[in-house]
Formats: structure tokens, C-alpha cells, sequence
């Protein structure tokens, strides 16, 4: 790896950099946030950004006027605009895959054009829509039957990462859309557990896989898709059931047919889409199953109002730039090493788990661009779980631990319809809840208001809340499938701005690699012994363990 620099200065040697090394050190941040409030009467006003149905309210951030220009003066310093502009132009962006990065054609409206090396890819992106929705409403009507002509009622996705995550979420969240009579699962892990919770209690007559791999090579997904192969045949005994009980989302169309699926039960996609970008393309396909393809489709045009939202809207009300430089703020000069996101509902269980894959995988690098390592930090951990459970287990330490834990809360208006009247009037203890967290996080409680209780001055201390945790709220009315595109671009374009500052390239993904190698060459080792030259002392030892505590 070279040390040389590139033309451009490094980010750290950048003025705008020194500058906000200057801010952050000098007087104008001291003051905390019941100061900034007290000073300024239109803050919560003013420091809301609307998008589509979103309401962004950042204004418990540690952050000024000043503070917001010098952080778009970095942005602008490290052609954030630029390279948004690229990217929507369809260039070859992914610079150590060299390939584009277009995950937001999947969502472009039919009369779009997206150029990638002088083809406009729009028309097939629509065209898989079409074909998609065509098969959706077949298995849901119940014209798509199984082999032995009987309906199907279960739905198997297997995959992994990013052709996991993303349906697994959005099933949780739009499961009030679903159709409940049909069963839906998720099988990701190479652990046998997995597959086999999902289909021992399903008739194999009655269900579908949906083998959804952009490379059709993952271990961890062919191995299931195995599995499952042989479970549905020793049920069906029959090989030509496969055709009718799998389906394939995938790039590779050449080991889709070689694992022995119809080229025309293949969903395609194409190299330019990131596999945890993929979740609008055809790896959608078990979640349109589920909710129909008008709701699917609603959900895309929430995607792009985002889309045209990030590439045209001005810096100081670009909501995905404003979430991604308060996010370099507090990693970059605060020294903050994570991000909690904490929605306030339910249906949001498994969407910090999607985001973890869409931000860590995609900004967990420290080497640029331009292969130089990093000096400064990149990607924060990602974490949290919905409200109000994450209060009663861990916001004991971001309340009053020693770590700075800048947090985003998620919260609706109104709970979803179906409920029944007493669990929606639930809803505004739920959402209270968020608002009081916000609250205490920002303004905290001091020594004076505790002793105002009249509690001992022993106890003061413990009971005491500095306060000044950042957090930023995003309110919608209700969780719709268009919110839930609206959310997801968000976080894609705000993970998109964070890596474009730091100069790393947010769309490969190498750091994978190695442990897929080295797993490939331990196995043989725990099935049958072999000898894995070059093992180190540690892993030769714990190899031997396994084997023995195998055979005990
Ligand atoms: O974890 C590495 C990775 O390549 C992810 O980026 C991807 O989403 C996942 O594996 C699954 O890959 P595939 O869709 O090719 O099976």
C-alpha cells in the first residue's frame, strides 16, 4: 500500500477540517444544549427538515448555525455534490469493483433514463417489475399452484445479507399489509437450525422457495438451498417438482440453471445494484409476494421521493446530507464510536439489523479511494432496538455512562389500523416514551433540580443526568409502504454522503472475503480430520477440541 498523497489534500489537512477542529474546541460549543435552547427561542422551529412524509427534527444536536456552514463547507470541500451527481449519472463510482452504483434506478419511474456504458437500463428494471408482479399475483390468486396442483401457502426466502435483510425487515414492517393467510419465512444462517425451524411444520406441497443470491455462489445460501431441495424432493419424490416450487432472484443466470432452476423462474438483476442495496430490485420479490405489487410499488415511489429529495434539494435542507455530517461530527471530532437507531414501534424490530449491513458493510474500510490508509475515523457501529425494551436494558448507560452515543428515534402519529381500540390507545404511552427519552437525553437533570426533591446530597450525584446527549426524531404520520421507502433512501443516501467524505469507497465490501476463504479451507479439518497445512498454534488447538468434544 502506497503512503504517497493524491492530488487532492487529505482529509485531515483539509482547511475546512482544521476549522471544525477549531469550532469544536472553541468557545461557541460549551454552552449545552438548555443553553443553545435558551438563547435561541426559534431553534425547534428552525432546525427541521421535511421530506416527503418525514419530519426530521435535529434540533437536540450539539450544533450551531455556525457548525451546520462548516460542515457543509467539508461536504462541499469533498465534492459530496460531485460524486452524488455521478452516481445518479450511472459512472463507475464502485472504483475497486469498477462498476456503477445504481440502486436508485430500481426505483426510476418507467419514462426515466439511466445510462450505464450508453445503455438505458430503465427499461429492464421495469420489466423485472412487471414480471415480478405478474408471479406475485399468480401464487397470491392461486393460479401459480405446486407440483401435485395444490395451492401455494408458504413462502421460503433464503439468502443472506443483503439478499436477506432487507425483505426479512420490510415483512416485519408492512405486516399489517400481508396477506395472513400465507406463511412467510426467512432462512439465512448456515446453522441447520434455521432451515429446519422454518419448514417442519410446512406441508411441502404447499410451499415456495425463493433462492435469492446476486452471485449464486454464497456457501451459506446454496448450502440451505440444498437442504431445501432435498426436503421438498423427500416429500414430493419427484425431481420435476423443483420447477414449480423454486425460484431464483439472481444475477448469474449460468448457476441458477446448473442448480437445476427454470431460467424462467429467474428474476434478474444486474452487477450495478450492491447487494445491500439490492432490497428494491428483485430480492423484493418474497416481500411482494406477501403484501400484493401495488403496496410494493408505493414503497418504490417512496424511495425516490427520497432519490429526488438527496440529488436536488439545497444543502441546508438535504435531509440524507444533514443526518450524514452530524454523524462525521460526532464521530470525527467528538470521538463517538457508534450510532443507536431506537424506533418507537414495533414493526421496526428488525430495521436497525437492515441498517447495520447497509452502513457497517458499506463504511466499515480505512483505507480511500485511493488505497491510502486513513487517519481519521470512518463508519460507527451501528446498534439498538425498538423502544421502549432498549429503556429498560441499555439506555441506563446512555443516559449516564461515559460514552457520547449519538441516537436517532423513529416514531408514528398514529399506530396501525388493525389494532384492536385498547392496544391503540397504547400508542401515545409508546410515543410519550420517545418524546420523554428525547428530553432527558438533552436536557438531563442537575444537581440543583435533584436536591430540589430533597434528596440526600450522598445521592445526589447518582441521581444527577448531564444531559447533552444528542439525539435527532423522525415523525411520520403512519408507517405506510411509501414511509418505509422514504426511510430506507434516507439512510442509504445519509451512508452515501459519510463515505463520500471520507473518501472510502462505500460500495465494496473485501473485509468479507478473507473468513469466507479461511472457513472454506478449515471445514475438511472438522469433517474428516484432514490436515490444514499453515493453521496457527490457536485455531490448530481449538480444531483438535472440536474433534474431540465431537466424538465424546
Ligand atoms: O456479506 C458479503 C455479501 O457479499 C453481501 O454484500 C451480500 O449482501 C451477501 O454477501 C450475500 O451475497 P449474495 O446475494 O451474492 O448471495
Amino acid at each position: 500500500m502506497s503512503d504517497s498523497l493524491s492530488d487532492s489534500p487529505r482529509l485531515t489537512r483539509r482547511p475546512e477540517w482544521a476549522a471544525l477542529e477549531d469550532h469544536r474546541s472553541g468557545p461557541l460549543l460549551n454552552p449545552s444544549l438548555r443553553e443553545l435552547f435558551a438563547a435561541d427561542p426559534g431553534r425547534a422551529e428552525r432546525y427541521v427538515v421535511r421530506v416527503g412524509d418525514l419530519r426530521i427534527d435535529y434540533s437536540k444536536n450539539l450544533v450551531t448555525d455556525e457548525t451546520l456552514a462548516l460542515l457543509t463547507e467539508l461536504a462541499t470541500a469533498t465534492d459530496v455534490f460531485g460524486l452524488r451527481d455521478a452516481m445518479f449519472r450511472g459512472e463507475k463510482i464502485n472504483v475497486t469493483e469498477d462498476r456503477a452504483v445504481l440502486h436508485t434506478a430500481l426505483r426510476a419511474s418507467r419514462d426515466a433514463v439511466v445510462q450505464v456504458d450508453g445503455e438505458n437500463v430503465v427499461p429492464g428494471v421495469h420489466a423485472v417489475l412487471d414480471k415480478m408482479s405478474d408471479f406475485a399475483q399468480r401464487v397470491r390468486s392461486g393460479e401459480w399452484t405446486g407440483h401435485t396442483g395444490r395451492r401455494i401457502r408458504n413462502i421460503v426466502n433464503i439468502g443472506i445479507g443483503g439478499s436477506d435483510l432487507g425483505p426479512a425487515m420490510a415483512y416485519e414492517v408492512l405486516r399489517p399489509y400481508t396477506d395472513r393467510d400465507l406463511t412467510v419465512r426467512f432462512v439465512s444462517n448456515v446453522d441447520g437450525a434455521d432451515l429446519h425451524e422454518a419448514v417442519r411444520d410446512l406441508d411441502p406441497e404447499q410451499t415456495l422457495f425463493i433462492v435469492a443470491s446476486k452471485t449464486f455462489t454464497t456457501i451459506e445460501t446454496i448450502t440451505n438451498a440444498t437442504s431445501a431441495r432435498s426436503w421438498l424432493l423427500a416429500g414430493l419424490g419427484d425431481d420435476k417438482a423443483v420447477a414449480k416450487h423454486f425460484v431464483a432472484l439472481s444475477t448469474n443466470a449460468e448457476k441458477v440453471t446448473g442448480f437445476g432452476i427454470d431460467p424462467d423462474n429467474m428474476f434478474e438483476f444486474w452487477d450495478w445494484v450492491g447487494g445491500r442495496y439490492s432490497f428494491d430490485s428483485a430480492i423484493g420479490l418474497s416481500l411482494m409476494i406477501a403484501i400484493g405489487p401495488e403496496p410494493f410499488l408505493e414503497m418504490l415511489d417512496g424511495f425516490r421521493i427520497v432519490d429526488e429529495h438527496f440529488r436536488t434539494a439545497p444543502a441546508e435542507a438535504n435531509a440524507p446530507l444533514l443526518l450524514g455530517l452530524l454523524g462525521i461530527w460526532y464521530g470525527n471530532f467528538f470521538g463517538a464510536q457508534s450510532h443507536a437507531v431506537l424506533p418507537y414501534s414495533h414493526y421496526l424490530s428488525k430495521f436497525t439489523a437492515y441498517l447495520q449491513q447497509l452502513d457497517m458493510e458499506s463504511n466499515g474500510k480505512s483505507v480511500d479511494r485511493d488505497g491510502h490508509r486513513v487517519d481519521w475515523q470512518t463508519g460507527p457501529v451501528v446498534w439498538g432496538t425498538p423502544g421502549t425494551n432498549g429503556q429498560h436494558a441499555y439506555y441506563q448507560l446512555i443516559h449516564q455512562g461515559t460514552k457520547l452515543i449519538p441516537a436517532d428515534l423513529i416514531g408514528f402519529a398514529r399506530p396501525v389500523d388493525e389494532l384492536a381500540d385498547e392496544l391503540k390507545a397504547q400508542h401515545d404511552l409508546l410515543m410519550a416514551n420517545l418524546f420523554a427519552q428525547g428530553q432527558a437525553l438533552a436536557f438531563g437533570k442537575t444537581a440543583d433540580e435533584v436536591r430540589a426533591e430533597g434528596v440526600s446530597e450522598a445521592q445526589v450525584p447518582h441521581r444527577t443526568f448531564r444531559g447533552n446527549h444528542p439525539t435527532t426524531t423522525i415523525l411520520a404520520r403512519e408507517l405506510t409502504p411509501s414511509v418505509l421507502g422514504q426511510l430506507i433512501a434516507l439512510y442509504e443516501h445519509k451512508v452515501f454522503v459519510q463515505g463520500a467524505v471520507w473518501n472510502i469507497d462505500s460500495f465494496d465490501q473485501w473485509g468479507v472475503e478473507l473468513g469466507k476463504v479461511l472457513a472454506k479451507r478449515v471445514e475438511p479439518a472438522l469433517t474428516d480430520g484432514a490436515d490444514v497445512p499453515g493453521l496457527d498454534a490457536s485455531t490448530a488447538a481449538l480444531v483438535a477440541a472440536y474433534r474431540e468434544l465431537k466424538e465424546v
